[in-house]
């Protein structure tokens, strides 16, 4: 069970939306939600002025870029993201310790050079996308789960704060990287919710409880007839446990 502000801090309320429909939520969410993300749909439309404009409404941005390239223009990716006032960024465990560590070093760049808080890193692990069959047809043949788990030591231990997995994964992997690491989940969804395009879910409460640090909620929010209402509900839910 979670305090108000304990639960508020949870709940990442996911933008995939055009500029105009991502204001009008930021703005009917303001002094409640503490999070967004930004995806690359709006990333790409409007650029770092997105993230600015969240920040100005007093909302943290996660930025879900799922960097994924050679090291040094990661670096430079990373730094890039992080001064346009990010405060968490994705990027791709699959690009390397290297790529990771390199990420770090860009965060910590722009942290120095503009005097706020280091941006923290969460890594993709496998897609929740991807199934068994779609990591082989890629050429990893082992059990998707063993894959999961040795992406998240890898980039854990390269310097990312935590990774990106299914809320079924959030048990798992929060036994294996501790308590301090960051463990957010996409893929939930409140009880009776429609499920769209997600197959591995689990409620707000069920989340958290897995070991969830943060909880990335999309649609079930920004598509209900009454956003604040329902984003009010799943602060409820989590304060209920
Ligand atoms: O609308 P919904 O709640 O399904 O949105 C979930 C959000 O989480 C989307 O922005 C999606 O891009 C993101 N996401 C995901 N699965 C991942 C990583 C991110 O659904 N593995």
């Amino acid at each position: 069970m979670l305090s108000e502000s304990e639960a508020r801090e949870s709940v990442i309320v996911a933008l995939d939306c055009d500029r105009k429909e991502a204001l009008r939520l930021a703005g009917q969410l303001e002094g409640r939600a503490r999070w967004v993300k930004v995806g690359m749909t709006l990333f790409y439309a409007e650029g770092p002025s997105i993230v600015r404009e969240m920040g100005e409404r007093g909302l943290r941005v996660f930025l879900d870029l799922k960097l994924h390239d050679i090291p040094f223009q990661v670096f430079g990716a990373a730094r890039s993201a992080s001064l346009s006032g990010a405060d968490m960024l994705s990027i791709h465990a699959l690009g390397s310790a290297q790529m990771v560590s390199q990420a770090r070093a860009g965060v910590e760049r722009a942290a120095e050079e503009c005097g706020r808080d280091r941006t923290r890193l969460v890594a993709i692990s496998v897609l929740t996308s991807m199934d068994e069959e779609a990591l082989s047809s890629v050429g990893i043949d082992r059990d998707l789960s063993d894959e999961v788990s040795r992406l998240a030591s890898l980039a854990v231990g390269a310097g990312s704060d935590g990774i990106v997995c299914s809320p079924q994964e959030a048990a798992s992997m929060r036994a294996l990287l501790g308590p301090d690491a960051l463990i957010v989940t996409p893929g939930v969804r409140p009880a009776g919710a429609a499920l769209g395009d997600q197959r591995r879910v689990a409620t707000p409460a069920a989340a958290i409880a897995a070991g969830a640090s943060k909880l990335v909620v999309g649609r079930p929010v920004t598509r209900a007839g009454d956003p604040v209402a329902t984003f009010e509900s799943i602060v409820s839910e989590l304060c209920e446990g």
